[in-house]
């Protein structure tokens, strides 16, 4: 086997974003994009020659092939041994876990998450470092660098690997481990919880719905919530992970699983409903006409993830991404535990998860964890979830309502208007930016600006500063807007207006959160003078 260096030529568009690199499939085929980028990763970490590399995808179409070519340059480059899934297949949380279980100095999780599929769609490459952590602030940066200076790679000229069958094969200086996708993250899950107890919930005729999306969680929901806690065969639908996914977005929201939203709000609905995304990290539930905000949930996880005995004594601290609403943060204040508040993103959990600063930590993107593993992990949030429902004997819908009872309700919405050309959207941020200091005092639509600034993170554990984190508008302490551009687009740029109020007037727990953030939507567009900037008057999602 010959191992060689190739000439390249360096690409300007491989910074990495919120969560890695995406791309469309059409740009990640370009000659030598992957062999860059990959090499690019490879050039930035240390010693890592004869270490353990892990590799996992979530399945979408060019997953196959982009895992040939990354386990050629990873066996030129000298790893001593690399784990990948069964087919390439790993879910991100199972990734992260195989990673710490394996010792690996990290893991490459083919993925674009959320975003669409399918030979048009997009595709996506991130790095967990040896905690199982996305990349730090400090090598994602690194690594965006290398990739604009790149001018070799290393490769070899070994056969394509074969993934479907599960041992070990040896390549030169590396061996080649193909592992079941599913085991280890089941075993970790059955010492998490009481699977005993959970179980109960399902003998006792809890009715439950799992939707797999077509995407990586699939075998997973299917080995847990029907082969081992015996909820009825059938419960896990989309189960078969679908290169194309089957034509769904594989996006658990109100938007892309509506046809779960729906059953949920029909007289069939079963008891509990969740369903998960492209890479397994974030999750949706639903309880029958009732739909679980992300942000309450953290809160209540807040409240009762200590009755699980895994957690007991555990609950040092609790954070939240900051467009996350605020429903958490009176939870943290009546237990007395500090509560964090991090950029967009899992990466700036790590330190403080890795610190033991936190043992809980959400985003209002659908994503929870906590120090189990260092990702979001969608399978985990639902057994938490159904954990917390076995213990205390209450439904998802009675311990929200004690929640808005407690501390009200926080209105929770996201608006996002995606597909902007990028310099209107640059534009309307920077102009928002510079009027931040005219806006306290200011009234629009009857309400008055009392706080606006831009925010800025100083890592509690490294002291790192990030800056420009999303642009907030407070009015008072209850009602709040956020602004940021997403980083995990694949093209164009899109605007996210994350809308929060808070009411303590339980004769309006009831109203519709459109209804509800009516208001601050529209003084949303009013202060970006949005129509004006980018030609767009209503988001293209809501979730
Ligand atoms: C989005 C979410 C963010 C999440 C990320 C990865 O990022 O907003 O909370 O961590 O996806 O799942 P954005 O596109 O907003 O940068
Ligand atoms: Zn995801």
């Amino acid at each position: 086997m010959d191992i060689t260096a190739i000439k390249t030529e360096p690409y300007n568009d491989q910074t990495l974003g919120t969560s890695g690199l995406r791309k469309r499939i059409s740009v990640i085929k370009q000659k030598n994009y992957i062999e860059n980028f990959v090499q690019s990763l490879f050039d930035c970490l240390e010693d890592f020659e004869g270490k353990t590399l892990v590799i996992g995808g979530d399945g979408r179409c060019y997953n196959d092939q982009a895992i040939q070519i990354i386990l050629k340059i990873a066996v030129a480059n000298q790893f001593g041994r690399i784990i990948i899934g069964q087919n390439g297949i790993l879910s991100t949380p199972a990734s992260s876990h195989v990673i710490v279980k394996y010792e690996a100095i990290g893991g490459i999780i083919l993925s674009a998450s959320h975003n669409p599929g399918g030979p048009d769609g997009d595709f996506g490459i991130k790095f967990d470092n040896e905690h199982g952590a996305p990349a730090p602030q400090e090598l994602t940066a690194k690594i965006s660098a290398r990739t604009r200076t790149i001018d070799r790679f290393w490769t070899t000229d070994m056969p394509d690997v074969d993934l479907s069958t599960i041992g070990e094969q040896i390549f030169g200086n590396t061996v080649i481990q193909v592992i079941s996708s599913v085991d280890d993250y089941v075993e970790y899950m059955q010492e998490i919880f009481d699977f005993a107890k959970i179980k109960k919930l399902f003998d006792n005729g809890m009715t439950f719905i799992y939707d797999a999306m077509n995407a990586v969680t699939g075998p997973y929901a299917v080995r847990i919530f029907e082969d081992i806690l015996g909820a009825e065969k059938g419960s896990v639908i989309h189960e078969t992970p679908l290169p194309d996914f089957g034509g769904l977005h594989p996006e658990p929201n109100l938007t892309y699983a509506k046809h779960l939203v729906d059953l949920m709000y029909t007289e069939n609905a079963p008891d509990f409903a969740a369903a998960s995304d492209g890479d397994g990290d974030r999750y949706m539930i639903l309880a029958p006409s009732f739909f679980l905000n992300p942000s309450d949930s953290l809160a209540i996880l807040s409240q009762y993830l200590d009755t699980i005995p895994f957690y007991q004594g555990k609950l040092s601290g609790v954070a939240r991404s900051m467009p996350t609403s605020f429903a958490v943060d009176g939870v943290a204040k009546s237990r007395n535990i500090p509560l964090y508040q991090t950029p967009t993103g899992w990466k700036f959990f790590g330190n403080l998860l890795t610190a033991g600063k936190i043992a809980l930590c959400g985003e209002e993107s659908f994503g929870a964890g906590s120090f189990h593993l260092q990702e979001k992990d969608g399978i985990w949030a639902v057994l938490a979830w159904l954990s917390i429902l076995a213990e205390t004997g209450k439904t998802v819908e009675q311990l929200t309502r004690e929640l808005w009872q407690k501390q009200g309700r926080v209105f929770a919405m996201l608006q996002s208007y995606e597909g902007l050309a990028t310099e209107d959207a640059c534009t309307l941020m920077a102009r928002l930016n510079a009027q931040i200091p005219n806006l306290p005092g200011t009234q629009v639509l009857g309400e008055t600006i009392t706080e606006a600034f831009n925010f800025a993170y100083t890592d509690p554990v490294t002291d790192e500063q990030t800056q420009n984190q999303g642009i907030c508008i407070l009015f008072g302490s209850d009602k709040r807007i956020v602004f940021r551009l997403s980083g995990t687009g694949s093209c164009g740029a899109t605007l996210r207006v994350y809308l929060n109020k808070r009411t303590t007037d339980s004769d309006h727990f009831n109203d519709c959160p459109i209804d509800a953030l009516a208001t601050l939507a529209e003084i949303s567009r009013i202060i970006s003078d949005l129509k004006k900037l980018t030609g767009r008057q209503m988001p293209t999602a809501i979730t």
